[in-house]
């Protein structure tokens, strides 16, 4: 059963609802994330109501848990976890990232990649620790970046082998 954690659009989400993969709760840290509206069971866990950022990830995996989820999937969450959230679901949170890792981990990943003038970029599914996009590489795909690309042109591009790398990778961990 698996718990998604967004912060912003949600396309990944719908990837893998689309996937017809059981999703069981979806969390945000954003009240306003457009994710939100693409599911049913959704909360919220503002950072800004809580004293910690471990009793804000406490809480969420309290939640996530008492939803019945065993796997997390973070597609486009963009907070660190603690290990007051990461120790409840030991090598079970997975996370999507738009650059080929170790390469270009952060927040700005595809406008640093431009940025680099790099010939190739690409998505990449991974094990979350307490770094920033660090853990186990699970499966990555490469994308080409073309003349005249934009943040918003390469994004797309990346965008759409996640679509497909992220619920292909989900669906194999819950077969596990
Ligand atoms: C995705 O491209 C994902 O790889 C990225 O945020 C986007 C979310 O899009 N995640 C990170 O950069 C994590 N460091 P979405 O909300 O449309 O799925």
């Amino acid at each position: 059963m698996i718990g998604v954690l967004v912060s912003g659009e949600g396309t990944n989400l719908q990837a893998l609802v689309d996937a017809g993969l059981p999703i069981v709760a979806v969390a945000s840290n954003r009240a306003d994330a457009p994710a939100l509206r693409r599911v049913a069971n959704s909360a919220v866990f503002d950072l800004a109501d809580y004293d910690t950022r471990e009793e804000r990830d406490a809480a969420m995996a309290d939640w996530l848990s008492d939803e019945g989820a065993t796997l997390v999937v973070l597609a486009g969450y963009m907070q660190l976890l603690t290990p007051a959230f990461l120790d409840r679901f030991p090598d079970a949170v997975v996370n999507v990232h738009p650059s080929l890792l170790p390469e270009f981990p952060g927040l700005h990943a595809v406008e640093d990649q431009l940025a680099a003038g790099v010939s190739e970029s690409g998505a990449t599914v991974h094990i979350v620790d307490e770094g920033v996009d660090s853990g186990p590489v699970l499966a990555q795909e490469r994308v080409p970046v073309l003349p005249g690309d934009t943040p918003a042109s390469l994004h797309e591009r990346i965008k759409t082998v996640e679509h497909r790398l992220l619920p292909k990778v989900v669906a194999e961990l819950c077969a596990r």
